[in-house]
């Protein structure tokens, strides 16, 4: 039977500010943690700062705008083999002493690439690095405008199973624009949620396939790995306890494939909405009131949530409401339908006395536009699966431009330069694309007949409504989900998705540290498992 919702408090992930600390010395750990009441023990990897400290989520690091950090990332992990099924037909890192190669990314950070966590520059607790490796301590200027950002694995091939194993957490960096103008809701009003659907063995491990979709070809992948269980910041289906006044959330999808479409409902059934504040890049330029909000993995969503209203005593469920694969896939949400459950309880003194501010109309002005002259660099990016005569249904790779990690790069951009990219998606789900080192803006989506582009039957370069034109509709705008500042946009199944992407930091000036320096940075699709097999491609500035 499945595990009984809401018996566990939601945990906060402990806070390790970054702003008066220079440097700190973050370590992976093996580990094991309580998920839920009912669940023996769970083996995992997890971020501390000490084999005792380290935890899954790891700690969430506060950052400031303008205050630049270090972190060493030390690789504590003594395992010889990975806890989880390692793919060794995926182009994983090949040991000599066995070990579990680690490398950590901050997504969505603006940092030199030796810090960037290449996923070619791991390295094991036993000495051995990858081909990339420069160094285990990363340098983060923090000079981006104030965002929810996330650190994570990245290691070549199996970074599913180090994100699966718990090798993430947040990085917050704050401003004192945002601090000083916002008043947005801060301390216990403001709570980090990272949600991560798994599947447990009764004894409390974590199951994920240990036998291939596609055995012959890949003996443990499998194309798209969905869970049964929401796991919210290490608990299973958690509550919390709230206060009738508004609430700050700052959501991350984990899954290693799962969309989530969020939404907030009481058990009568009545909705209440997001007022969405920011996204992946940072603060929005004015809220967005929101009744549901997807989210792909690794996209993030800063939203108010206003419970004043509501009595004591109230209960409320974060809902998904999201096929998968997503959209269009045959998989409805299941037990992932419910994510956690929030309870309004009694208000203490130090509530009442703390402000409850309303949303600023105006939250940020860094949020302008890319402005395009229309002289852009234009690229167009084919994304697609592969299948063999072994597998004429199951996809046993995908790739972008029929290019995968290790072919040579393609993508080189003068520092400085906006280019537009058109993703086409020529399979059936979507791919979330992530984009290191800089931010782009959706600009808009348009509907292909994607069976007469491939059989080159029509023209990308006609218009629609001419016949001979590949899109079959106008050009729509972004979705809700797409707007802002964004390092992960979903490309739809059967649409070209165009966005700009403006390769400096987002006010135009040149980055702080040499951008061009190696090992260079990456673009891949950020559903796990298909960037482990091969969505994944070198993004290199000149
Ligand atoms: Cu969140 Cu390249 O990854
Ligand atoms: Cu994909």
């Amino acid at each position: 039977p499945p595990l009984e919702m809401f018996v566990d408090e939601l945990p906060i992930p402990p806070v390790l500010d970054v702003t008066t600390t220079p440097h700190v010395t973050l370590g992976a750990y093996k580990i094991t943690q309580k998920l839920h009441r009912d669940l023996p023990s769970t083996t995992l990897y997890g971020f501390g700062t000490s084999q005792r400290a380290a935890q899954y989520p790891g700690p969430t690091v506060e950052a400031r705008r303008g205050v630049p950090t270090s972190i060493t990332w030390e690789n504590y992990i003594e395992d010889n083999v990975h806890f989880l099924p390692l793919d060794n037909t995926l182009s994983v890192p090949r040991l000599q002493n066995g070990g579990v190669p680690i490398v950590v990314h901050l997504h969505g950070g603006e940092v030199p690439s030796y810090s960037d966590g290449n996923p070619d520059a791991w390295y094991t607790s036993r000495g051995e690095s990858g081909k990339s490796f420069v160094t285990e301590t990363y340098v983060y200027p923090n000079s981006q405008p104030a965002a929810t950002l996330w650190y994570h694995d990245h290691t070549t091939g199996m970074n599913r199973l180090n994100l699966a194993a718990g090798l993430l957490g947040f990085y917050i960096i704050r401003s004192p624009e945002e601090d000083e103008n916002l008043t947005l809701p801060s301390g216990p009003y403001e709570v980090p949620l990272v949600f991560q659907d798994k599947r447990f063995f009764p004894d409390g491990r974590i199951q994920l396939p240990s036998i291939g979709a596609v055995p012959s070809i890949h003996t443990a992948w499998c194309p798209d790995i969905f869970g049964d269980t929401m796991v919210v910041n290490g608990k299973v289906w958690p509550f919390l306890n709230v206060k009738a006044r508004r609430y700050r959330f700052r959501m991350l999808n984990g899954n290693t494939e799962r969309y989530l479409s969020l939404s907030i409902s009481t058990s009568t059934g009545s909705a209440l909405k997001f007022i969405q504040i920011g996204t992946d890049g940072g603060l929005l330029s004015e809220p967005l009131t929101l009744p549901e909000i997807t989210l792909a993995s690794a996209e993030r969503a800063d939203v108010i949530v206003d419970f004043s209203d509501l009595r004591e005593g109230t209960e409320l469920y974060l809902m998904n409401s999201a096929r998968a694969p997503f959209p269009n896939g045959n998989r409805l949400p299941g037990n992932t339908r419910m994510l956690m459950k929030f309870i309004v309880v009694a208000k203490t003194k130090e509530d009442i006395e703390a402000p409850n501010t309303p949303v600023p109309a105006t939250l940020s002005n860094h949020t302008a536009n890319i402005r395009l002259r229309g002289d852009e660099n234009v690229r167009t990016h084919i994304l697609t699966d592969v299948y063999t005569s072994v597998s004429a249904t199951v996809p046993v790779e995908f790739l972008v431009n029929n290019r995968n990690w290790r072919s040579q790069a393609t993508e080189i951009v003068a520092q400085g330069s906006t280019e537009i990219w058109e993703l086409i998606n020529l399979s059936s789900e979507a791919h979330p694309m992530h984009i290191h080192l800089v931010n782009h803006r959706v600009l808009n989506l348009q509907r292909m007949d994607v069976r007469r582009y491939s059989n080159r039957s029509c023209s990308l370069n006609i218009p629609y409504p001419d016949p001979r034109s590949c899109f079959t509709e106008l050009p729509q705008p972004p979705t809700s989900y797409m707007v802002g500042w964004k390092d992960t946009v979903t490309a739809l199944p059967e649409m070209m998705t165009r966005i700009a992407i403006k390769f400096s930091t987002r006010d135009g000036s040149p980055f702080g540290f040499d951008a061009t320096a190696p090992p260079g940075y990456l673009w891949h699709c950020h559903l796990l498992g298909h960037e482990d097999n091969e969505m994944m491609r070198p993004l290199l500035l000149t």
